[in-house]
């Protein structure tokens, strides 16, 4: 779905995603959601906050499960996933910070395989994900699912592209602080959530936008097994659009 700009698709996202939390909370349910870092949901978040304050959106009855983080990093850090999911949504919400859930980059390395499949059993454990929000790199990642990534992937270290930590390298004070790893859910892990709705903004996202909607369906291009699921939506605006 193209929508003329950024910031009227992203309070679409986020009306999607406040209908689901308000329908399930009706029925004294709790909605797991999926979410994502970059600059591509942080509209999405300040909408959700509003509605919290200003629509009395609640968040008492929302898990969150986050797709990924740089490895290793302390979750104290600026650059974090934790600190950012925080500064755009957390620190302004009522939700239980019990109930989010953002990969640890403090582990041990021997640690990591047993953390993984955890996190893979938390979420099957309360009956998997109702949305999943995704953006997507310039490499066709989706999480940190980096070419070559295997569809039925599930949550792992993975090391990142060499353009994955060009573009990181703002964020960082240069590329040589950008870690060289970081966890990540995987395709096969995003693939069961019962929703996924992946956002592109811009004109810089226009060609991987192409590839991902239009390439063919393979590993050098994760995105791109998307268009396997029926349960995907891609919202993108007119910029991000302009090649398809
Ligand atoms: C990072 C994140 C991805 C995100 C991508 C695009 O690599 N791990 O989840 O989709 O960047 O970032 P941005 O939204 O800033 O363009």
């Amino acid at each position: 779905t193209v929508y003329a700009d950024r910031l009227t698709a992203s309070k679409i996202v986020a009306k999607r995603i406040a209908a689901i939390i308000t329908a399930k909370a009706a029925k004294s349910e709790n909605t797991v959601l999926g979410l994502a870092t970059g600059v591509t949901p942080i509209a999405v978040y300040q909408e959700l906050v509003r509605l919290h304050r200003e629509e009395g959106l609640s968040f008492k009855n929302v898990i969150t499960f986050n797709l990924d983080e740089y490895y290793p990093m302390q979750p104290t850090a600026i650059q974090s996933y934790k600190a950012f999911m925080l500064d755009h949504l957390f620190s302004h919400v009522d939700i239980d910070m019990a109930n989010v859930h953002v990969p640890d980059g403090r582990l041990d390395v021997e640690e990591i395989a047993e953390y993984c499949l955890a996190y893979e059993q938390k979420i099957s454990a309360l009956g998997g994900l109702d949305l999943q929000i995704l953006g997507i790199g310039r490499t066709g990642h989706i999480g940190f699912n980096e070419p070559g990534s295997a569809p039925n992937s599930g949550t792992r270290l993975v090391s990142l592209d060499d353009l994955t930590r060009n573009d990181a390298a703002h964020d960082f004070g240069g590329k040589s602080n950008v870690p060289a790893k970081a966890i990540t859910m995987g395709i096969g892990t995003i693939f069961k959530a019962r929703e996924i709705i992946l956002m592109a903004w811009g004109i810089k996202k226009a060609p991987i936008l192409k590839k991902a909607v239009e390439g063919e369906i393979s590993a050098d291009v994760p995105a791109t097994y998307l268009q396997l699921s029926d349960q995907v939506e891609f919202i993108v605006d007119q910029a991000a659009a302009s090649e398809l």
